[in-house]
């Protein structure tokens, strides 16, 4: 496996308190990996410590073999890593469009900008329809697809999502996850898939770790997950 993301017996946390103890994990070139665990295992901090919004307090942090380590989201971005975030990733009283103008804002004039907000709104047809009004009026739904849609606007190679999913209908949940897939087929993005719905984050993925009290507690291909009912593979039972 080509690893375009690794992360090398990284301990991280929030200031002195550490949540992550000694997780390695590596993220191949254009495949779905799924982290799942219960709340609180260390998810989320997982990908705000890659996208340096979190203290790492040791271990390795690398995309494409550039160390990720001490660098500011900002920087994190431009190398090719893209995060929609768990909570408050869009701006509510911006229009659909205006999202994905912001979520652009670092490739400052660049004339392809126009072009790749039609792209992307061509792949989500269900907020295309609404592209001139405020995220605040969208339905739960097409707002967690204007958070991916808003984190595409970067050109990523590598996409964090946390639990896009939650707080979803089923219908609206398989729809998302649906269009996740066709991310990474069409364009070739790699993903980090956070998600609480096991079964659902397996259907699209190719691998998939638990993280339980900060640490890996297993890893395996999605086929070999499937098959582990849930409390076993959290808990072990
Ligand atoms: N900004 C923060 N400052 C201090 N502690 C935090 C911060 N964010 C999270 N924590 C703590 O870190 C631990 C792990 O939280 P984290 O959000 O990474 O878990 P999670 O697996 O994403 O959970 P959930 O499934 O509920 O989203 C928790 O004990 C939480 O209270
Ligand atoms: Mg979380």
């Amino acid at each position: 496996m080509v690893g375009v993301l690794r992360l090398v017996d990284v301990y991280s946390g929030y200031g002195k308190m550490e949540v992550l103890h000694g997780v390695s994990f590596e993220l191949g070139k254009g495949e779905i990996a799924a982290v799942l665990g219960p709340n609180g295992a260390g998810k989320t901090t997982m990908l705000n410590t890659i996208f340096g919004l979190a203290t790492l307090h040791r271990g390795e942090v690398s995309f494409n073999g550039v160390k990720l380590n001490g660098r500011k989201p900002s920087e994190i971005v431009k190398l090719g890593v893209s995060y929609a975030p768990q909570l408050d990733n869009v701006f509510p009283n911006l229009t659909v469009e205006e999202n994905l103008v912001v979520g652009a804002f670092i490739r400052g004039k660049d004339p392809g900008i126009r072009s790749d907000i039609e792209d992307i709104l061509d792949l989500f047809p269900e907020i295309k329809r609404r592209r001139n009004q405020k995220a605040k009026t969208l339905s739960g739904g097409e707002r967690q697809m204007l958070a991916v849609a808003r984190a595409l606007m970067t050109r990523p190679s590598v996409l964090l999502l946390d639990e896009p999913t939650s707080g979803l209908s089923p219908k609206a949940g398989a729809t998302l996850m649906n269009k996740i897939k066709e991310i990474q087929q069409t364009r070739g993005v790699a993903i980090l898939l956070v998600e609480q719905n096991v079964a659902r984050a397996l259907e699209i993925a190719d691998r998939a770790a638990v993280l339980v009290g900060g640490k890996i507690v297993r890893e395996g291909s999605a086929d070999e997950f499937k098959s582990i009912p849930i409390e076993r593979l959290f808990f072990g039972k």
